[in-house]
């Protein structure tokens, strides 16, 4: 059974990426071709001309439409044919399929479920994009050879950073701090405060702390596969609110998972920081930092789902840091039951 979701939001490209030259990509095991219509708006189709089912993407764009390579039938973004070489009359199974894109955030989302579903306004929110004094690290690719559950779960994990990423984001203070989970129902959120405790090499790096920090872990999974960590320190004792929040050394590290197939998964991420909020170097260091650390996910998860292939078995036991995975596990389920539904109906 598929583990996809498809009424949802996913990020599809960085809005670079899409141009006035033909683009493809899989996403939930479909093959789509991407380009933009002379007026800037990005358009998509199924990568397989209905006639004899030549790529799409081997064609050439005419004007807004693409015309197959192999016999010429020509599309328009709807995925309507508007021109059929030699004939007059357009038959009306001369479609082609496509889905609804919205662009926001730099980036190209996508919407392959019911289509009357498609309502931009259920994009998520990215916190603090665009406002004054934070900075963007924008537009980053990594691509992950696993099913994308077994990032959703590694990203609500705050218990593998110890081990995983001892040299960047990790160390040993926090090994024994309990994670609080909460849940509603397309969000899950699981978060520790590790108090009076050594900065960080980040912090330590980027911060001007003397002495002892606070830090804290929010890891937010917005269901199916939007993940946000709100990662940030305080000098220890002050108050845990949001104000002394923004006001410390404070990150929000947004990844935004596409399924490609079953087994390998696009990892778009972006990263807003409110320190050294002018310094290119300090964007450079934080990418660099940040693809180390999910380098090291991708490295780890990639054996996981080899091994899970190998045995066909997930999890032989379950601990007490598996409770937020756990849950997404089951929205998921949930989310793809109604799916089913719907669609039976
Ligand atoms: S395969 Fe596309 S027009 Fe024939
Ligand atoms: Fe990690």
């Amino acid at each position: 059974m598929s583990s996809f979701v498809r009424n949802a939001w996913y990020v599809a490209a960085w809005s670079r990426e899409i141009g006035r030259q033909l683009t493809t990509r899989t996403i939930l095991g479909e093959n789509l071709v991407f380009w933009r219509r002379e007026d800037g708006t990005p358009a998509v189709l199924v990568d397989r001309c209905p006639h004899k089912l030549a790529p799409l993407s081997l064609g050439t764009l005419v004007g807004d439409d693409l015309q197959c390579g192999y016999h010429g039938m020509t599309f328009n973004g709807s995925g309507q044919c508007v021109r059929i070489p030699g004939q007059a009359a357009i038959p009306p199974s001369a479609s082609a399929r496509t889905f609804a894109l919205a662009e926001r955030y730099g980036a190209v989302w996508i919407w392959m479920g019911d289509p009357a579903l498609a309502d931009a306004a259920r994009i998520v929110e990215v916190r603090r994009h665009g406002e004054p004094g934070w900075a963007l690290v924008d537009g980053q690719y990594l691509h992950f050879d696993c099913n994308y559950l077994n990032i959703t779960d590694n990203l609500v994990d705050p218990a593998h950073t110890t081990y995983v990423h001892k040299g960047t984001i990790g160390n040993a203070a926090a090994e024994d701090v309990g994670v609080k989970v909460e849940q509603d129902d397309d969000h899950v959120l699981a978060y520790r405060w590790v108090n009076d405790s050594e900065p960080v090499p980040l912090v330590q790096a980027m911060g001007s702390f003397t002495g002892p920090v606070d830090r804290w872990q929010y890891y937010h999974l917005h269901l199916p596969s939007v993940s946000c960590v709100d990662f940030g320190s305080i000098a220890a004792g002050r108050e845990h609110s949001e104000e002394e929040m923004d006001a410390g050394l404070r990150s929000f590290s947004y990844n935004f998972l596409t399924p490609e197939t079953e087994t390998t998964t696009h990892y778009f991420w972006l990263h807003l920081r409110n320190y050294h909020v002018d310094s290119a170097e300090a964007g450079a260091q934080v990418a660099r930092l940040m693809t180390d650390t999910f380098l090291e996910d991708a490295a780890i998860l990639a054996r996981v789902q080899r091994e899970q292939e190998r045995t066909g078995v997930r999890e032989f036991v379950r601990l007490a840091i598996d409770n937020a995975p756990a849950r997404i596990r089951r929205l998921i389920a949930r989310q793809q039951a109604q799916e089913a539904e719907q669609a039976a109906a």
